[in-house]
């Protein structure tokens, strides 16, 4: 884990994503993603590779985890998030998914998993159809979570490498009108407005 930027008052975004292989390219496309939303006015934080290494979830075993714990308190305070997975035979990783069921220690929060934080969603994978069949996978996934998938969300196919390598300048386009719609969702006053919204729903239900 690398905090990348801290500063007060800033929306905190947090990446989770990449896999354990050396030079992964979800994981690269995600830090170039999380240093667009910096440049944009937010922090950032990254839980990647190794640090997604955590045992299969189950309730209660977050607090054993240090990586699991600061994961989950990043995502409490955050505004928002940027996933990134392989697709792994038509679907994200398992690495990924697990990481991502550890917010379910999040479900009695006020703000229970990803609600009123928008996320921004990355898929790499070699043929055309993993990287559509993954994203439609990670969206659902973020919608089960309740968060804000932004309307863009990049598929990098990596076995057409327009430079040749596979470098970030094949992806960056995409990437940048995900990430700086993640930026503006978390520096608008939407999530404030959804806060205040969920708290009048909350008035009302009490009220009936
Ligand atoms: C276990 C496994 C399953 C994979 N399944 C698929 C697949 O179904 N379709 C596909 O196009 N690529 C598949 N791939 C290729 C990866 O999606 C691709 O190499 C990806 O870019 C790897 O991401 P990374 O560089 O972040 O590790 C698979 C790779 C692995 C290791």
């Amino acid at each position: 884990m690398k905090t990348q930027s801290t500063s007060k008052n800033r929306p905190l975004i947090v990446g989770i994503g990449g896999s354990t292989r050396p030079g992964s390219t979800s994981e690269r496309a995600m830090r170039d993603a999380l240093a667009i939303v910096e440049e944009a006015g937010c922090d950032t934080v990254a839980f990647a590779g190794p640090d997604l290494m955590l045992p299969h979830f189950e309730m209660g075993i977050a607090d054993a985890h240090p990586v699991a714990i600061r994961m989950i308190a990043a995502l409490r305070k955050a505004s928002g998030i940027i996933i990134a997975s392989p697709g792994y035979h038509g679907s994200i990783s398992g690495i990924v998914k697990n990481a991502l069921d550890y917010t379910e220690e999040m479900r009695n929060d006020a703000r229970p998993y990803f609600e009123g934080r928008v996320a921004g969603c990355i898929v790499c994978a070699n043929g055309a159809q993993a990287v559509g069949t993954t994203l439609i996978a990670m969206r659902s996934i973020v919608h089960a979570l309740r968060g804000w998938p932004t309307p863009y969300g990049v598929a990098i196919q990596t076995d057409i490498k327009p430079s040749g390598a596979g470098q970030s300048a094949d992806w960056m386009p995409g990437l940048r009108i995900m990430a700086e719609q993640v930026a503006a969702f978390a520096l608008s006053d939407v999530p404030a407005k959804l806060r205040a919204q969920r708290n009048d729903d909350v008035i009302i239900s009490r009220a009936s």
